[in-house]
């Protein structure tokens, strides 16, 4: 699968991240590439939705990664701040990737080499300049399921 969709606002962004939650089964790993602001702690709420998460989902990047319960266990993990798998690995958090059991969403995995290349499914985000602010442009999504 590869499909490309332009999110207009993060309610559309959010909507996504529900659809493609449909598609998700124990021990995927999902890809979110993309610039700071792009919309990936948006796409992983809607993720969060589509798995009948309710706990509020919050960015993880002070804790590296927190789970949710729901439909499959969401580990929502925030890789910026890692170097290596090794370091990954030092904290534990080689166990989700991939994940026993529930899925793991990853912001920044191109931080760490390799870790796009084992994701199941590749979501990149980036943001069309259409001469507005940030705050309201476009973003196109390509989702790609390896
Ligand atoms: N089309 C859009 N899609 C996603 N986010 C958008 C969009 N337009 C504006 N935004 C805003 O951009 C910001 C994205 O933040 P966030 O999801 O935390 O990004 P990231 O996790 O990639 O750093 C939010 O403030 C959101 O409201
Ligand atoms: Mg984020």
């Amino acid at each position: 699968m590869n499909k490309t969709i332009i999110a207009h606002t993060p309610t559309e962004m959010e909507e996504i991240g529900i659809e493609l939650a449909s598609i998700l089964t124990d021990g995927m790993v999902v890809s979110l590439v993309g610039p700071l602001g792009a919309g990936k702690t948006t796409l992983t709420k809607g993720i969060a939705k589509g798995l009948l998460i309710t706990d509020v989902v919050v960015s993880p990047s002070y804790m590296i990664a927190r789970s949710y319960e729901g439909r499959l266990c969401m580990h929502h993990i925030d890789a910026y701040r890692v170097s290596s798998l090794d370091e990954l690995a030092e904290v534990g958090l080689d166990e989700y990737l991939p994940p026993e059991s529930g899925i793991s969403v990853v912001e920044w995995p191109d931080r760490i080499e390799g870790l796009v290349d084992i994701s199941h499914i590749k979501v990149t985000i980036e943001l069309l300049d259409s001469g507005l602010s940030e705050f309201d442009e476009d973003r196109r999504v390509n989702i790609s399921k390896q």
